[in-house]
């Protein structure tokens, strides 16, 4: 199959390579704002360039897959919608609930599939946690602990647009806190500190945050997100029940170091979320293309997007109000939406 490529850049050119190694597509046809960098991605992969949106969905696609900024979303997954292609989105839908809630509104009752781009549903980590806890092996589950941490900030220009830890770390947490336990977030108290450079303050953002969400069984969840984690690239989910605990990102390559146990020393860590998630996001752009080939039905949703997301804005609007905030689930009326 041949699969469109909206957005070359840090994450596009990733999806680029992989997507020319899937057994499913036989060719890509890259499009980006800055025409040097589809040029030089489509030079590197073998692909094909279309100067514009119009020539990139008159181009005998399957599916398309975007990669552009978060700002964009919203218009071009409409915009593939209206040229009826398969569409896989990077997480978010869009940058604000109102704005995911007008595109859902728009897609309700379409059957032109959807795939969000949250990718540690792909993990085989994550994978054995969602089958541990849905078989009952490890009882009730009573905490679950995730952990987000990048080793160094992002540049200053990233943080304002970046929606604050919580939309733009955290968002990940939620979304597999949500697909592990199969329940909804039904309350979060957040809080955060500044202890870093300036420019998070500045935005109004914190380079540290954690968020203890309610679930809708009780089940307690704690997240923790850090723009400085020193000993390096740190993402696993700890869930503890009452006949058992499980972990997923606990490897040989997890920089985390025991006080006491010579059983364990700290791993090389993984440099960032490319090496770690390499296999993943393998998987989650196979599991596209079996969706557009009408194999399967999304394995992301816009509404598990949307879900996701709305814990991120009530975190967000904890932190600044330093109360708990109830989480809005109301979907609007009739958005069933896409598979
Ligand atoms: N799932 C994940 O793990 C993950 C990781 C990184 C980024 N992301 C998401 O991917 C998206 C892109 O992030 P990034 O870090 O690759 O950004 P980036 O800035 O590195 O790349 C964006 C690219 O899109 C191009 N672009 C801008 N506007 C465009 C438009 N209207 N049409 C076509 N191309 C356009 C830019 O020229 C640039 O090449 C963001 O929404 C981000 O949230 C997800």
């Amino acid at each position: 199959m041949r699969i469109g490529l909206i957005g070359t850049g840090r994450i596009g050119a990733f999806h680029a390579a992989t997507l020319v190694g899937l057994p499913a597509v036989s060719g890509i046809v890259v499009h980006d704002t800055d025409q040097r960098s589809a040029r030089a991605i489509a030079d590197r992969t073998g692909g094909e360039v279309a100067g514009d949106l119009d020539g990139l969905f008159g181009a005998d696609l399957d599916g398309v897959v975007i990669a552009s900024p978060t700002s964009t979303h919203a218009h071009l997954i409409l915009a593939a919608h209206r040229a009826g292609l398969p569409t896989f989105c990077e997480k978010p839908v869009a940058g604000s609930l109102a704005e995911t809630d007008a595109v859902l509104g728009a897609l309700a009752g379409s059957d032109v599939p959807l795939h969000v781009g949250f990718q540690r549903r792909f993990d085989a980590g994550y994978q054995e946690l969602r089958e541990a806890v849905a078989s009952g092996r490890l009882g009730w589950t009573h905490t679950l602990r995730a952990c987000t941490a990048d080793p160094t900030p992002p540049p200053p220009s990233y943080v304002p647009g970046s929606g604050g830890i919580f939309r733009d770390c955290s968002v990940h947490d939620y979304d597999i806190v949500r697909w592990v336990t199969g329940r909804e977030v039904v309350e979060v108290y957040a809080t955060g500190a500044n202890r870093g450079e300036d420019f998070f303050a500045a935005a109004d953002d914190v380079d540290t945050g954690v968020s203890v969400l309610t679930l809708d069984d009780g089940t307690l969840a704690v997240c923790t997100a850090t723009r400085y984690n020193g000993a390096g690239y740190d993402v696993r989910l700890e869930v503890c029940g009452s006949k058992g605990s499980l972990v997923a990102g606990l490897t040989e390559h997890t920089p985390l170091t025991p006080a006491q146990s010579p059983a364990r020393t700290a791993g090389t860590p993984y440099p960032g979320f490319m090496e770690r998630f390499q296999d993943a996001y393998r998987a989650e752009l196979t599991a596209f293309t079996e969706l557009a080939a009408g194999l399967r039905t999304s394995p992301c949703t816009g509404h598990d997007a949307r879900s996701a997301l709305a814990v991120a804005e009530a975190a967000t609007r904890s932190r600044l109000s330093g109360r708990p905030v109830r989480v809005e689930t109301a979907v609007p009326a009739g958005s069933t939406g896409p598979r």
